[in-house]
C-alpha cells in the first residue's frame, strides 16, 4: 500500500492524522475540563512512528500533533526530530506528508522552544486565547488566582506568539494562528477585543463555536454564538468580504475589507462540515476516533507490537476508515441526537 488513499463510506479520503501526545493539560477550560489524567499506556516514539506513516501510505497529508497541552509530552521534540529524519529519506514511507502543525495554549512556547520545534519540522503553530480581559481570562482557563492570574497568561501567550513569529512561524503565510473558543454570557464581549489584537498582530483569528464534545462541559445550547452572529458583529466593526471554506477545512474564512488580513470562523454547531471530514484522530494511548463524537474508539495496540507485520497496522487503519460512516454534527442539525457516552475534548485533541 504505497499513497494510494482510502475513501470511507461517504467516499471522503483520509487526509490529516491528529495524533494526541498527552491527555494532560496546565490549564482547566470551562469548555474542555481536563481531569488532569494521563492515560496508563502511552504510545512511546515507535509506535506513534509506525502510527504516522501507516497514515501516511493511506494518503494522509497532514499531521497535527495535539492534547491536552502537547507542550508537556517529553516527547514531542524527539519525535518531530525523527520524524524529520525520516522524511529525509528518498522515497520514504512520509513522502506524502507536506505539513506538520501544532495546537497548544501557548503557556510553555519559550523563545528557546519555538526556535527548537521550527528546526525540527513544524510548520504551523495555532495558539489558543480566549479573552484579553484578566478576568475573563482566569475565569475560562480554571485559574484561582483571579485578576493577576488572568494577567500572567495574557502576558505569557503574548510572549509565545512573538516567540513563534521571531522563530520564523510567519502569519501571513498561515503558518502562525489564534484560536478562541466563544461561549455566550463568558467571553462573548472579548471577540471584537480579540479581533483587534490579531489584527494588530497580524494573525488570523479563528473564531470556534462552543461544542459538545464530551460529557463533562455542561454545554447548552444556549450558550452557543452562532457563526453568522458573530461575523455579524465584526461586520459591523470591520466590513469583511467571504472567501468560503477551503475544501475539507474546519474554517470558513472572511477577508477584512479595509486589509486587516483574514478571520475564521469554526461553526461545527450551525454549519457542520462533515461532508468533506478527513480527520482520523488517535489518542497519545493508541485509540483511534474517526469523529469528535464518536461513541468508542479503536484501539491500535494490538497491530503495534514487535509480534504484528509491518503491513497488519496500515491494513487496520485501512478497514476502520472504509468503514467509516460518521457525520455527527450534520445528525444533530438535522435533529438526531448525539449518543453518549463520548470522549472528552482533552483525551481526543479537537
Ligand atoms: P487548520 O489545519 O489550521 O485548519 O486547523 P484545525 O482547525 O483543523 O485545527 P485546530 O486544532 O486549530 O482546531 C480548531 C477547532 O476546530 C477546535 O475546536 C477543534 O476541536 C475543531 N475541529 C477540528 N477538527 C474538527 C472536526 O473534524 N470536527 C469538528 N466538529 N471540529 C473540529
Ligand atoms: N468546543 C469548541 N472548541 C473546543 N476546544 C476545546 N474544547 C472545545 C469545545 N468544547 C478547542 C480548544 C483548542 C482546540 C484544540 O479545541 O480551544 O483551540
Ligand atoms: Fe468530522 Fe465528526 Fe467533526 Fe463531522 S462532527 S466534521 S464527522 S469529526
Amino acid at each position: 500500500m504505497n499513497g494510494t488513499g482510502c475513501l470511507d463510506q461517504h467516499a471522503r479520503p483520509l487526509g490529516v492524522l491528529r495524533l494526541s501526545l498527552t491527555a494532560r493539560c496546565n490549564l482547566s477550560c470551562s469548555y474542555c475540563q481536563p481531569d488532569g489524567r494521563e492515560a496508563k499506556n502511552l504510545l512511546n516514539q515507535a509506535q506513534q512512528l509506525s502510527l504516522i506513516n501507516a497514515c501516511c501510505s493511506l494518503g494522509c497529508h497532514t499531521l497535527r500533533l495535539t492534547g491536552g497541552e502537547p507542550l508537556l509530552a517529553p516527547g514531542l521534540l524527539p519525535l518531530l526530530r525523527a520524524i524529520q529524519k525520516t522524511r529525509q529519506q528518498k522515497e520514504g514511507p512520509l513522502d506524502q506528508l507536506r505539513d506538520i502543525a501544532l495546537t497548544s495554549n501557548g503557556l510553555l512556547l519559550t523563545a528557546q522552544l519555538a526556535q527548537k520545534l521550527r528546526q525540527a519540522g513544524l510548520k504551523r503553530l495555532t495558539i489558543s486565547l480566549d479573552g484579553i480581559d484578566p478576568d475573563v481570562l482566569a475565569e475560562i482557563s480554571g485559574l484561582r488566582g483571579g485578576t493577576a492570574a488572568g494577567q500572567a497568561l495574557l502576558q505569557k501567550v503574548l510572549e509565545a506568539l512573538e516567540a513563534a513569529e521571531a522563530a520564523g512561524f510567519d502569519p501571513k503565510q498561515g503558518q502562525l494562528k489564534l484560536n478562541s473558543v466563544i461561549q455566550r454570557g463568558r467571553n462573548d464581549h472579548q471577540l471584537l477585543p480579540l479581533a483587534a489584537l490579531a489584527r494588530d498582530r497580524g494573525l488570523e483569528l479563528r473564531l470556534i463555536e462552543y461544542m459538545d464534545v464530551g460529557q463533562r462541559n455542561g454545554w447548552r445550547t444556549d450558550e452557543v454564538v452562532p457563526a453568522a452572529e458573530m461575523i455579524s458583529l465584526l461586520q459591523q466593526r470591520w466590513p469583511l468580504e467571504p472567501l468560503g471554506r477551503p475544501g475539507s477545512g474546519t474554517a470558513s474564512q472572511w477577508r477584512y475589507r479595509d486589509s486587516g488580513g483574514d478571520v475564521g470562523v469554526i461553526a461545527s454547531i450551525t454549519q457542520p462540515f462533515c461532508g468533506d471530514c478527513n480527520r482520523l484522530r488517535i489518542t497519545a494511548d493508541g485509540i483511534a476516533y474517526t469523529c469528535l463524537f464518536s461513541e468508542r474508539g479503536t484501539d491500535l495496540k494490538p497491530w503495534l507490537t514487535p509480534q504484528c507485520s509491518a503491513a497488519a497496522l496500515p491494513e487496520a487503519i485501512k478497514a476502520l476508515w472504509t468503514n467509516r460512516r460518521d457525520r455527527s454534527s450534520e445528525e444533530r442539525q438535522q435533529g438526531m441526537s448525539l449518543k453518549g457516552p463520548r470522549a472528552e475534548m482533552a483525551y481526543l485533541g479537537g
